[in-house]
């Protein structure tokens, strides 16, 4: 079975707008568990734009299933990781004028860093993932550095597959070959022992034939689900993500 991590960012990012104290991530969070999302992620991020340091603290207490983290591989953020102790740190790239994550961490250019802050998570008994492109040098570099999972980068399936006005002719080809390109990459992963998750800009209409891959066992998904939750309420939008990823 496939697990879904709901990534709850955007209600930091809504209560942010206002610096105020709603909507509450921790209700966020309690709301996606009980419709049975099997784990909460969050970014934090250099400039704080959306998720802070008190909300990693209050989510640690509430979250009862499984709290991921994401990180850059800074000094910072290792302290703050070894200070609470989330399940799971994902190490991901940040760059402070993006507007999202634009793409996996260079594990092949920043390996002693990254390597480091593996080891020295992983002897407070924290579980790391590292976010990188569906490439198999950076997915060889993961697993020497001593990441157990690997969440491959799924952005440019994602854009290839935002509008279904360009899913025909030549737009469906370069979708469908992005596709074997993380099918192979999850295939290879697997081989070298490591977890394969996936994540970024994943919606209900694309990840049909992302969780046909039997070798990707996990999900993160956040601006999709939060978005559709302003129609549908975050208990309704996190039941019909489930069902498109079992179906
Ligand atoms: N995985 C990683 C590593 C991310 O950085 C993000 C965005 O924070 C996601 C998954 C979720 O992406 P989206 O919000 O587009 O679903």
């Amino acid at each position: 079975m496939k697990r879904l991590n709901v990534n709850i960012d955007h209600v930091a990012t809504i209560r942010e707008a206002r610096k105020t104290i709603e909507p509450s991530i921790i209700t966020a969070a309690v709301i996606c568990e009980q419709a049975g999302a099997n784990g909460i992620t969050v970014h934090l991020r250099g400039d704080r734009r959306h998720i802070q340091d008190r909300d990693i603290e209050l989510l640690r207490d509430v979250v009862t299933t499984y709290l991921n983290v994401e990180m850059a591989a800074t000094e910072e953020m290792t302290g703050i990781a070894l200070a609470t102790k989330p399940d799971a740190v994902s190490l991901v790239p940040e760059n402070p004028n993006e507007v999202t994550t634009e793409g996996g961490l260079n594990v092949v250019a920043n390996f002693e860093t990254i390597k480091s802050a593996i080891e020295r998570l992983r002897s407070a008994g924290i579980f790391v993932s590292v976010f990188i492109d569906p490439v198999n040098e950076q997915i060889e570099a993961a697993k020497r550095a001593g990441a157990q999972q690997i969440e491959l980068c799924t952005a440019e399936y994602a854009e290839l597959t935002l509008s279904s006005r360009a899913m025909h002719g030549e737009g469906l080809a370069k979708a469908a070959a992005e596709l074997e390109r993380l099918r192979k990459a999850a295939e290879f992963g697997s081989e070298l022992g490591l977890i394969v998750a996936a994540g970024h800009g994943l919606t209900y209409r694309n990840i049909g034939p992302l969780a046909r891959i039997a070798e990707i066992t996990e999900f993160n998904i956040g601006h999709n689900i939060i978005s559709r939750s302003v129609f549908v309420g975050l208990s309704q939008a996190v039941r019909e993500m489930m069902e498109a990823i079992r179906q």
